[in-house]
């Protein structure tokens, strides 16, 4: 999508492209939730246990561009720490149904979706009380699938994103049994592919175990210094490993997308004509690009196999 389109996005919606300090007059701004179109959304999982590489601000922003796309998306929050609702404006104190209550008291996930200053885009915030999540899932029944019941169900979304605490713990392993595929941000930094082969095993015992569907969607580079020798280093060094699993757009380092959170705004709406803001939209377009992708492999093996799938063709 040209930029263009994504200024019209946002002015249409009463969202003004300037950099500013609140953004307050989202005045048309729509929930999901007000739309009746019901069906199993794709949910993609950003992960990777090791902490600052850039999963919220991948979350966050790769959410509201998928949404400048058109596509209706629920993002949930998963750490502990909260910041992806915090980054999207949501006010901790007050909340009453939070990520913590679907995964243990069995609330709906769509009811307890908080509206952001983003038209179709709901979150659903996460609280302090999921930093005892994982104690308590030790002795929960069906412990490894609490998010995949509460999410794999027809929603009014297309796409959920899941913003996973940097930990393989079972908090992160509820969001792989759920998930269709992973989103993994890697960050361009000399010990960038230090611990991933965990991850990838832990990806492997979850698809041999729980959830046969999982996969990784791709990798992204994340805060990317073109001034610097190491970062290029860094990212020939993990497209060798990765291959074409690796998205062609890299996220660059760029203060917007770190001074965005404060003001409650994801990047693409603080300044959508930064550099990161850019990157973002950029790496949206490949995500739905390979979505299809995905569908047309998933409908020629369903073809080979004779087999019913729930992929839903409508979220691409
Ligand atoms: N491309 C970027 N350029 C500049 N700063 C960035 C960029 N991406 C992320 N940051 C900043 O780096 C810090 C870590 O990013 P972020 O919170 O997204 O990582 P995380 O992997 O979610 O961290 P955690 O593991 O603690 O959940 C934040 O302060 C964020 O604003
Ligand atoms: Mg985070």
């Amino acid at each position: 999508m040209a930029s263009q389109s994504v200024r019209d996005y946002l002015s249409s919606h009463g969202i003004n492209d300037e950099p500013s300090e609140s953004n307050e007059n989202a005045s048309s701004v729509r929930s999901p939730k007000d739309s009746k179109k019901n069906a199993i959304p794709r949910i993609l999982s950003v992960a990777n246990q090791k902490g600052g590489v850039g999963k919220t601000t991948t979350a966050v922003n790769l959410a509201t561009a998928l949404c400048a796309i058109g596509k209706r998306v629920l993002l949930v929050d998963l750490d502990p720490q909260g910041n992806a609702g915090t980054g999207l404006g949501v006010r901790r104190a007050g909340l009453r149904v939070t990520t913590y209550d679907v995964i243990f008291e069995g609330a709906d996930a769509v009811s307890a979706a908080q509206q952001t200053k983003v038209p179709k885009l709901d979150v659903l915030p996460s609280s302090i009380h999921l930093s005892g999540a994982e104690i308590e899932l030790v002795s929960a029944d069906r412990r490894e699938f609490r998010l995949q019941s509460a999410l794999r169900v027809p929603m009014p979304y297309d796409y959920v994103i899941i913003d996973c605490p940097p930990s393989l713990s079972l908090l992160t392993l509820n969001a792989l049994v759920a998930s269709d595929s992973i989103v993994v941000p890697l960050q361009c930094e000399f010990y960038a592919l230090e611990g991933l082969s965990h991850l990838v095993k832990t990806i492997e015992r979850v698809r041999k175990g729980f959830n046969p569907r999982l996969d990784i969607h791709g990798v992204v580079l994340t805060m990317f210094d073109k001034r610097n020798n190491l970062s290029a280093m860094v990212a020939d060094d993990v497209r060798e490993h990765f291959g074409d699993k690796v998205y062609k757009t890299i996220i660059p380092r760029n203060v917007r997308l770190s001074e965005a959170p404060s003001f409650g705004l994801p990047a693409i709406i603080y300044d959508m004509r930064c550099p990161g803001a850019k990157a973002y939209i950029n790496l949206a377009k490949e995500v739905l690009k390979r979505e299809k992708e995905l569908i047309g492999k998933r409908q020629q093996l369903n073809q080979d196999d004779n087999t019913h799938s729930d992929f839903s063709e409508e979220a691409v």
